[in-house]
């Protein structure tokens, strides 16, 4: 026992970094636009009248339905907000300091420095408060305040919470994309090192860089000894020479929403997205970037998609199979499936610039001469009638527009042959919709950036019964969930 326990909290702490690496910033963007939003006044208090429907909430703060719901969803999971299943929402009593006037001053002025944040490498080189939209602000002054001086208590330790992570969140992963930024991290990985060498290092002034490495060492990432500043026991183990550069490839996907999240409000009411990723351009930029991540994480994805593989074979035979991999990104999923016997057939679809990543993938496993590329938009392209054996769509989901779901899914189950089976992988949301916070925020993201939902089982059976795809289950996978959907009676392997 005594030896699993540091592995355990090693697991706990990587677990950590990577919320804030990331996560961290969605849950501030939550906690924050439901402020922005004006969303608190329209709840009713729980117990006292009915909870507030979706529809009338939606109504009475001027938004759509499904930015409403982005938004709303993390504070259910959370337990900021009640949910009673097929009525609605209400405010428990402990989230009362929710409706304070100084409660909501504190999270528009948080809000208000959201922006501002983004310039903290500029305030670690100069040591001075940045400019800001002709003034300027003491960005630097603000992070002491939040994290290295004494705070005054909150009205309740569920308020404590609350204004922790809607404030301080967004501040720790701004605090770590800029170390990796301005090359901190690195500058530690060989070791603890004098706070002037680390500020020559990273061409900042000595004095702010303290106070980057103050909020560092009070994410438990950076320790202090003597004149000398090191990554902690936790942070180095996490952290080596051939790890990090693996996580500070994921830290400026991060930023690329931080716009986007600032206007959180802006995209419910008026439907505006400061990241549009149905703008061609912009969905091409990142689906590059994105790409080259998920190439980066082939290997651990095909063992995934191995597995899957597996339970489709036990299903029925995947000899002679025709398999279609829609969107297929880096190929993994496909590829899993032509591995799985030497008689699958792939064929691959994605856009054009995609697939060009892809056949490297498939020549290295020795799979090109049973592909087949397909460069298209998944959403016009003929499937035909009666083609496949296994429909793939892993991950892809999130990335179509909502309303185009019920057409794909009409399209797709005529494309697969009898006994056919679909299987979409990702993200699965519990019935309710109120968790996993990680999928929420997931989808949180997808909505602030104009794309598609993450969805639930019951969402699926609402796009798969009308079709004809009857019969569905969902499976726990490492990594993701996966989704099989067929026609009528299958041999369902045991649980
Ligand atoms: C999140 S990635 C998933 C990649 C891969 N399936 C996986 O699981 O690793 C989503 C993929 O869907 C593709 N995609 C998005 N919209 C598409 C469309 N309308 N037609 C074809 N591919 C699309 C993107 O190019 C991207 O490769």
């Amino acid at each position: 026992m005594a030896e699993s326990t540091p592995a355990l909290s090693q697991t706990a702490f990587v677990q950590q970094l990577n919320f804030w690496a990331r996560d961290a910033s969605n849950e501030s963007a939550a906690l924050l636009g439901a402020f922005a939003l004006g969303m608190f006044a329209h709840l009713p208090d729980e117990g006292a009248s009915a909870p507030i429907s979706l529809e009338s909430l939606a109504q009475r703060i001027g938004g759509t339905e499904r930015g409403t719901r982005s938004v709303i969803e993390p504070l259910v999971g959370l337990g900021f907000v009640r949910l009673e299943e097929g009525r609605g929402y209400s405010l428990p009593a402990s989230s009362d300091f929710l409706r304070h006037e100084g409660f909501a001053a504190r999270m528009r002025e948080a809000l208000d420095g959201w922006l501002v944040s983004a310039k903290l490498p500029e305030a670690l080189r100069t040591g001075a408060p940045v400019e800001w939209r002709g003034g300027s602000r003491d960005l630097l002054g603000w992070y002491r305040q939040e994290f290295l001086a004494p705070r005054a208590p909150a009205p309740s330790p569920t308020a404590a919470d609350y204004e922790d992570r809607a404030v301080r969140n967004f501040l720790r992963t701004q605090a770590l994309v800029t170390s990796g930024t301005v090359g901190l991290l690195e500058a530690m990985v060989s070791g603890p090192r004098l706070l002037a060498e680390l500020a020559k290092a990273t061409g900042t002034q000595p004095e702010a860089l303290r106070v980057l490495l103050g909020v560092l060492a009070s994410m438990g990432l950076v320790r202090q000894e003597g004149d000398a500043f090191g990554f902690s026991e936790l942070a180095g183990r996490s952290l080596d020479a051939t790890s990090l550069p693996y996580f500070q490839r994921a830290l400026p996907a991060t930023m690329d929403y931080w716009e986007a999240f600032a206007h959180l409000d802006e995209a419910v009411t008026q439907r505006t997205f400061r990241l549009d990723l149905r703008d061609p351009e912009t969905a091409k930029r990142i689906y590059q970037q994105n790409a080259s991540r998920i190439t980066g994480i082939f290997v651990s994805h095909l063992k995934l998609g191995r597995k899957a593989a597996e339970l489709v074979a036990s299903m029925r035979p995947l000899k002679d199979a025709r398999v279609l991999d829609v969107g297929t990104g880096s190929g993994v999923w496909g590829a899993a499936f032509g591995l799985a016997d030497p008689s699958v057939h792939v064929t691959y679809l994605d856009s054009e610039h995609v697939l060009a990543q892809v056949k490297p993938n498939i020549a290295k496993l020795k799979l090109e001469g049973r592909a087949r590329y397909w460069a298209g938009d998944c959403l016009s392209v003929d499937y035909g009638e009666s083609q496949y054996d296994v429909i793939l769509l892993p991950q892809v989901i999130p990335a179509l527009p909502p309303e185009e779901l019920p057409r794909l899914f009409g399209q797709l189950a005529r494309a697969l042959r009898p006994q056919g089976l679909l299987l979409v992988s990702g993200y699965l949301l519990t019935d309710r919709r109120d968790g996993p916070l990680d999928a929420l925020y997931f989808a949180l993201r997808r909505y602030v950036s104009n794309e598609g939902d993450v969805l639930s089982m019951p969402d699926f059976r609402r796009l798969l019964e009308p079709v004809g795809l009857t019969s569905s289950r969902g499976f726990e996978m490492p990594i993701q969930q996966v989704v099989v959907a067929s026609r009528g009676d299958v041999p369902w392997p045991s649980p």
